[in-house]
């Protein structure tokens, strides 16, 4: 036999060899692939041994070492296999198909980011751009440039939470509007989500922070009816085809204000403690903004004019869910939050 044929004979070996032994299913094939490979009778490896002498006297060597290399080979082969189905086995048996299934966690978002998130979509699709002011305000911004006069009880340490001297937590989101008027110039519109605080007691109707949500449009020539057909089709979105009504109002920075009421979305407008019988919900402060306000933000109050709201996500939320204690929001109570997952 040439050394060529030799060498051909010993690789098939090692290749056919390789492929009995790592298809070998469990521990009984693998001991049949080791027999018929490494068998002393008759395996295949010892079979090839007995053809060496048959080379030339010169290519013994050669041919001695490539044989050995390849029993080295199918024996490493074995082994690796064998460790393998050990590991197979054990795995297996570990597993304990009566335990109960363990349930993925989820997280969720809030429900009155969820709110919040939705009513930002709203306004995204009318044009509105999110703008953000900071919570800790001045003075100026959250009462003065506001049309706040100076004895009003708003401004009172009773109802504001001060940092320091003008210093304050903003109590609403409008000094956004002010920020927002100072920074660009009309056409305007912007929605400002944001954190707001009061020394409110925590109770089932108020807490000492809350969300709020600002919307601002100045432009040339706006009026009442861009307020009022802006806000109708707003509460049409948010809660669908629902009843509106407007109802006039108060507030130092707009001037008319009025209050957005919508149909009861629990009992639909026929009474129930959710809207205390009167078939309505308050969702939202608005009005034309003052034309001091305006003026306060250097917008020229002559030539423009714009309308404002504010309106709270939590509030929203609570009538929406029938959700009866605005601390049940805060809790962080899984068991609570869960129903409200989406
Ligand atoms: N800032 C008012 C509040 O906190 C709401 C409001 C905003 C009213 C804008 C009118 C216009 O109650």
């Amino acid at each position: 036999m040439t050394l060529s044929e030799f060498q051909q004979l010993v690789t098939t070996l090692a290749t056919e060899g390789e492929r009995l032994i790592d298809a070998a299913p469990n521990a009984t094939a693998l001991e049949e692939a080791r027999t018929s490979l490494l068998g002393r009778k008759s395996g295949r490896l010892p079979e090839l041994f007995k053809q060496l002498p048959s080379l030339a006297a010169g290519e013994l060597r050669e041919g001695g070492s490539l044989i050995n290399a390849v029993k080295a080979r199918l024996e490493r082969g074995l082994e690796d296999r064998r460790q393998q189905l050990e590991q197979t086995t054990i795995a297996k048996a570990s597993i304990d198909l009566t335990m109960p299934a363990r349930e993925r966690w989820r997280g969720a978002k809030h429900p009155v980011t969820q709110v919040i998130e939705e009513i930002e979509d709203i306004f995204r699709g009318l044009g509105f751009t999110i703008a953000l002011g900071p919570e800790a305000e001045t003075e100026w911004y959250n009462f003065t440039a506001l049309n706040f006069p100076p004895d009003h009880p708003a401004l009172d340490a009773h109802d504001t939470l001060y940092l320091g001297d003008s210093v304050m937590l903003r109590t609403h989101t409008s000094p956004v509007q002010i920020r927002t008027m100072q920074a660009n110039k009309p056409p305007i519109r912007i929605l400002s989500p944001g954190n707001c605080y009061r020394r409110d007691f925590f109770d089932a109707s108020h807490a000492p922070m809350f969300a709020q949500i600002e919307g601002l449009a100045v432009d040339d020539g706006i009026t009442f009816v861009d307020l009022k057909a802006t806000l109708t089709h707003f509460a049409n979105r948010l809660f669908g085809k629902t009843k509106t009504r407007f109802r006039p109002s108060f507030f130092p920075f707009t001037e008319p204000s009025a209050e957005m009421d919508v149909e009861c979305q629990l009992c639909h407008g026929s009474g129930c403690a959710g809207c205390k019988g009167t078939g309505w919900m308050e969702i939202l402060g608005s009005g034309m903004v003052h034309p001091t306000v305006l003026e306060a933000a250097g917008i020229e109050s002559e030539r423009y004019s714009g309308w404002a709201f504010g309106m709270g996500p939590a509030r929203i939320a609570m009538l929406r869910y029938d959700i009866p204690d605005i601390r049940l929001l805060y809790d962080s109570d899984v068991r609570f939050l869960d129903q409200l997952a989406r």
